[in-house]
C-alpha cells in the first residue's frame, strides 16, 4: 500500500531513550501525524542508536514498547505508513558498515554531537563515533526525500547528503537519493518549566522541568502551577524578558490553537495564577484521549508485535533496492539466495 504511492518519502527516527514529553509531542510527533496526509512516511524507532549509550536491557525493552505505543496513541498510522524498530531490519546495520568505508574519521571527529557526548574520545565506544553513518544508512536505505530535523541534527543530515553525493560520484551513478531537510513552518519550541531558556528535553533528569505525555492530571497541574514565571504580573508575549510566561503561552497556544495576541487579550489584567490553572486544564484535557488510547494499547503485546512485524517486513522490502544498487556498484558477487 505504501510503496510507490507517488508521494514524497518523509523519514524520521527517534531513539527509545528518556521519556516522551509534551515538547516532543508539540515539536515533532504531532507534526508527523499531520504530515501523514501529504507524505509517504517512514517512522523508525532507532534502537540501534540507543545502544551507543549503555542501556539496562529490561528498561530498553519496556521503553521501546512504550515509545511505539505512544506514537500509535498520538495518531501515527501503521497501515498507510511504515512504523518499525531499526533492529528488526538488517539493512540498517549492513548499509552503515558500507558507509563507514566511505566516511573519513576526520569528518566524524568534527560532529558536534560526538564531541558533546564523548568527553573522552579515547574511551568512547566506536558506535558512538559511527552514530552518524548509521543515521545516514537509515535515510539512504529508503530513498527518503525529506527528513525533519531540529537544529541538533542538521550536521548529521549534511553528512548524509555528503555521503550520498560522494558515493554517487565515485560510481558515476545515482545510487542514493540526496535527501533534503524538512524545516517545519512553525515548530513551536517548548522550553523547560524550571529553566525556560533551555529546551524541554526527554532526557532531563529533573522531573519538574518537563511534562511527560503520560503524566497523570494531578502531576501535570502541580508541575505547571510550580513552573517558573517572571517578575511582574502580566501575561505578555516577551520571550526575552519573560521566558517563563512566554513558554506557558506557547503551551497554551499549541493546545488551544489561539494566537499569542488572543491569549494576551483573554488574560489581560489577570495574574499568573488563573492563567496557569487554565494552561494546566488545557494540557490535561488535550492529553486525556492520547493517554486513554495508550493504556488500551500498551498491554496488548500481540497487537504491538503485529504492528512491528508488519512494519519490519515492509521496511525490509523497501530497503532492498538501494542496498542492491550499492552492492552491485561496489562489485560484490550478486547473492543467489533462495526465496
Ligand atoms: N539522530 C537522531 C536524533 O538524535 C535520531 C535519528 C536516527 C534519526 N536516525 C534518524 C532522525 C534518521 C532522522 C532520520 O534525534
Amino acid at each position: 500500500m505504501t510503496a510507490n504511492s507517488g508521494k514524497p518519502v518523509l523519514l524520521s527516527g527517534s531513539a527509545p531513550s528518556g521519556i516522551l514529553t509534551i515538547g516532543n509531542y508539540i515539536g515533532a510527533v504531532r507534526n508527523w501525524v499531520q504530515m501523514q496526509q501529504d507524505y509517504d512516511c517512514i517512522f523508525i524507532l532507532v534502537d540501534l542508536h540507543a545502544i551507543t549509550v549503555r542501556q539496562d536491557p529490561k528498561e530498553l525493552l519496556q521503553r521501546s514498547y512504550q515509545f511505539i505505543a505512544q506514537y500509535l496513541a498520538c495518531g501515527l498510522d501503521p497501515e498507510h505508513h511504515i512504523l518499525f524498530a531499526q533492529s528488526h531490519v538488517p539493512g540498517h546495520s549492513q548499509l552503515a558498515w558500507l558507509l563507514n568505508c566511505y566516511t573519513q574519521m576526520g569528518q566524524l571527529s568534527r560532529m558536534t554531537q560526538f564531541k558533546d557526548k564523548a568527553q573522552n574520545a579515547e574511551k568512547a565506544n566506536v558506535g558512538l563515533f559511527a552514530y552518524p553513518t548509521l543515521m545516514a544508512a537509515d535515510i539512504l536505505l529508503y530513498d527518503a526525500d525529506l527528513v525533519p530535523v531540529g537544529e541538533d541534527q542538521k550536521q548529521h543530515l549534511e553528512l548524509t547528503r555528503d555521503l550520498a553525493q560522494r558515493v554517487n560520484n565515485i560510481y558515476n551513478a545515482e545510487i542514493f537519493k540526496v535527501p533534503e531537510p524538512y524545516i517545519p513552518k512553525v515548530g513551536a519550541r517548548i522550553m523547560s518549566l524550571q529553566e525556560p531558556t533551555k529546551k524541554m528535553s526527554k532526557s532531563d533528569k529533573a522531573e519538574t522541568n518537563y511534562i511527560a505525555l503520560l503524566d497523570e492530571p494531578k502531576r501535570i497541574k502541580r508541575k505547571i502551577m510550580r513552573a517558573v514565571t517572571d517578575s511582574g504580573e502580566e501575561i505578555k508575549w516577551d520571550p526575552e524578558g519573560k521566558p517563563g510566561v512566554a513558554n506557558l503561552m506557547s503551551i497554551h497556544s499549541a493546545f488551544s490553537g489561539k494566537s499569542f495576541a488572543e491569549i494576551e487579550r483573554a488574560y489581560g489584567g489577570q495574574g499568573y495564577g488563573g492563567f496557569k490553572g487554565d494552561v494546566a486544564e488545557l494540557v490535561v484535557e488535550s492529553l486525556a484521549p492520547i493517554q486513554k488510547r495508550y493504556h488500551e494499547i500498551i498491554d496488548d503485546k500481540v497487537y504491538l508485535n503485529n504492528v512491528l512485524r508488519d512494519g519490519a517486513e515492509r521496511a525490509c522490502v523497501r530497503s532492498q533496492p538501494a542496498l542492491q544498487r550499492f552492492h552491485d556498484a561496489i562489485g560484490f558477487i550478486p547473492a543467489q539466495l533462495h526465496g
